[in-house]
């Protein structure tokens, strides 16, 4: 299987609920190399811009207040195949129905607020790592 890289988000919730050590770890213990991290607080525009394919959802409004609502540590994940094995790591997007082991399962609250976020295709992992990583800072 290729080396991918895929963008991962500790959200909010899991950030105030002192889980961002639980979620590395597991990450770490499942075979990803964390090859650039950082802490940030998300602007309403910089969310807006990160969830843009999500607009016209009913959930929109909420989804970006909560995104903005406190930190969030953002990751570019690599692994052997690391899109789909970072959504499987997840668990279903809804943390009532992931599987134990998964970290929405061990660490989410709602479908709301459901501790990680994971790029959904190959395509997408390339535009959302850039959108937080431009260029030189990963790969290091
Ligand atoms: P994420 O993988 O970050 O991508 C879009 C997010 O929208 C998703 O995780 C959920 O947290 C959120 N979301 C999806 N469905 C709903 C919903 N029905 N109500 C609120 N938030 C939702």
């Amino acid at each position: 299987m290729a080396v991918e890289r895929t963008l991962g988000i500790i959200k909010p919730d899991a950030v105030e609920k002192n889980n961002i050590g639980g979620i590395l770890a597991m990450t770490e213990g499942d075979g990803f190399v964390i090859k650039a991290m950082k802490m940030v607080r998300l602007s309403v525009p910089q969310a807006e811009g990160f969830y843009a394919v999500h607009k016209e959802r009913p959930f929109f409004g909420e989804l970006i207040e909560f995104m903005t609502r406190g930190p969030v540590v953002v990751m570019a994940l690599e692994a052997d195949g690391a899109v789909k094995k970072w959504r499987d790591l997840m668990g279903a997007t809804n943390p009532a129905e992931a599987p134990e082991g998964t970290i929405r399962k061990s660490f989410g609250t709602n479908i709301g607020e459901n501790a990680t976020h994971g790029s959904d295709s190959l395509d997408n992992a390339r535009i959302e790592v850039n959108y937080f990583f431009p260029g030189f800072e990963v790969g290091i």
